[in-house]
């Protein structure tokens, strides 16, 4: 019996792309786990009005962790539109499979590092005032609050009644009075005072095991006086117990232009749903974007990894596949370094940043070249290719395939 099992969910487009190469790796590096594959996106919600079916959910709470790939999420009336005819106007809504995923199993830590490897041409670079330019070495791992906040969910247009009155009591609700109720869009940002005080402890254990010198609050409690002011004071609170770590406080605006300013003087950030979202996107764009950035959605019990890309839908169907699996495989490691598997992580760590620093193999994307059919025939590394060359640097050439790894 294999020591571990993972659910892995591919799901949509280039998710089912990177999937099989990710387990590639996994297998090359040694891993000693079986794989159950789990249903989850578009297809689920078209044929069964759920992207989330629930035998992947009972795998999960089975197995605990779990390797995501991406799926395909649309806004709601186009969801309905698409859904098959014998299921439209039954009432069914759609909801992303990996928020609620986030919410079921209370994955409420969603950590996102953002890692320079030298030589990727993506590295952002700063002008120097006396001409040339350097390369800030980016070393940043964000703590985004997972369950609450913005992405809670509670949100209506046309509220009901009780809603509107309730709201009625505050003052600052006078100007929306008597806005009609179909013309009144409200989304409620929640946050408890214990999911405050968690992020904000697992940030800075993270920051003492590894060294950080500096956590970060990023939020606006100066207008978001009550839910950012939570998230502070409870920072705070926190910090009282790490006295080697600086505990500093900036706002979410003014963090993004300072981003690109100084983004080497930044350690740990820790920030609620949305402002943890948008920030962790603005800092992966630092070290090479979509195709380099990975996070991992970690509950008590339950860890699920994932590319923080979409399916990009518009190069699913391309053979060969010519896009990045590296923020798949990054997905990868963060899952072994979860379970306690640090060597292996570090294995393809290496390995990636070998591949990076030589640069003979690189996807469309480390090239600057826009995607689409023709880019291997200007020089980009498919996607197999890019994992071949990973194997390659740990000494595993082109092996294994996956039919021997899911048998
Ligand atoms: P996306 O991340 O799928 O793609 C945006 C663009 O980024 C692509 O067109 C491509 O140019 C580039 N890109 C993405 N991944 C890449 C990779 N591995 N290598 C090289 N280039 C890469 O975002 P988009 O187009 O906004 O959304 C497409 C679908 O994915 C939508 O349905 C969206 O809702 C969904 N989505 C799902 C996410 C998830 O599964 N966690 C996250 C973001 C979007
Ligand atoms: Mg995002």
């Amino acid at each position: 019996m294999a020591k571990y099992t993972v659910v892995t969910m591919p799901g949509d487009g280039i998710g089912k792309q990177v999937m099989p190469e990710a387990l590639r790796l996994l297998k090359a590096v040694g891993f000693d786990a079986e794989y159950f594959q789990a249903d989850i996106g578009w297809e689920c919600w078209r044929n069964e009005g759920n992207a989330l079916p629930e035998l992947t959910v009972e795998l999960l709470a089975k197995y605990k962790l779990g390797l995501f790939g991406a799926i395909t999420s649309k806004p709601k009336k186009e969801a309905e539109a698409e859904l098959k005819s014998e299921l439209r106007g039954k009432g069914y809504t759609y909801f992303s499979p990996i928020v609620t995923l986030r919410q079921h199993f209370n994955l409420d830590t969603c950590i996102r590092p953002c890692i320079s490897f030298p030589g990727n041409p993506l590295n952002f670079i700063r002008k120097k005032a006396g001409g040339g330019f350097e390369e800030p070495f980016v070393d940043v791992v964000i703590f985004r609050q997972n369950t609450e906040g913005l992405y809670a969910g509670v949100e209506w247009t046309n509220p009901p009644d009780q809603v509107c009155s309730a709201l009625a009591t505050h003052p600052k609700f006078k100007p929306f009075a008597g806005t009609p109720g179909a013309d009144l869009a409200i989304s409620v940002r929640i946050i408890t005072r214990e999911a405050a005080h968690k992020i904000a402890k697992v940030a800075f254990e993270w920051a003492r095991k590894f060294g950080y010198r500096s956590v970060t609050i990023c939020e606006k409690p100066n207008v978001l006086r009550e839910t950012s002011g939570m998230m502070e004071e409870e920072a705070k609170a926190v910090a009282k117990h790490y006295p080697e770590i600086a505990l500093w406080s900036t706002n979410i605006d003014a963090q993004t232009m300072w981003l690109t300013k100084n983004p080497e003087d930044y350690g740990v950030i820790v920030a609620s749903n949305l402002f943890g979202d948008v920030i962790s996107d603005a800092f992966a764009g630092l070290v090479g974007g979509l195709g380099f950035a990975a996070s991992g959605n970690v509950g008590d019990e339950v860890a699920v990894f994932e590319p923080t890309h979409g399916s990009a839908p518009k190069y699913a169907e391309l053979y060969p596949a010519i896009v990045n699996p590296i923020a798949m495989f990054l997905a990868a490691a963060m899952l072994l370094e979860h379970v306690g598997e640090i060597d292996k992580a570090k294995l393809i760590h290496d390995a990636i940043a070998q591949v990076v620093r030589d640069g003979n193999v690189r996807t469309y994307d480390m090239l600057r070249i826009p995607g689409g059919r023709n880019v291997i025939a200007q020089g980009a590394a498919s996607t197999r290719q890019m994992t071949d060359a990973i194997l390659a640097s740990l000494g595993k050439v082109a092996e294994p395939e996956l039919e021997e790894i899911l048998k």
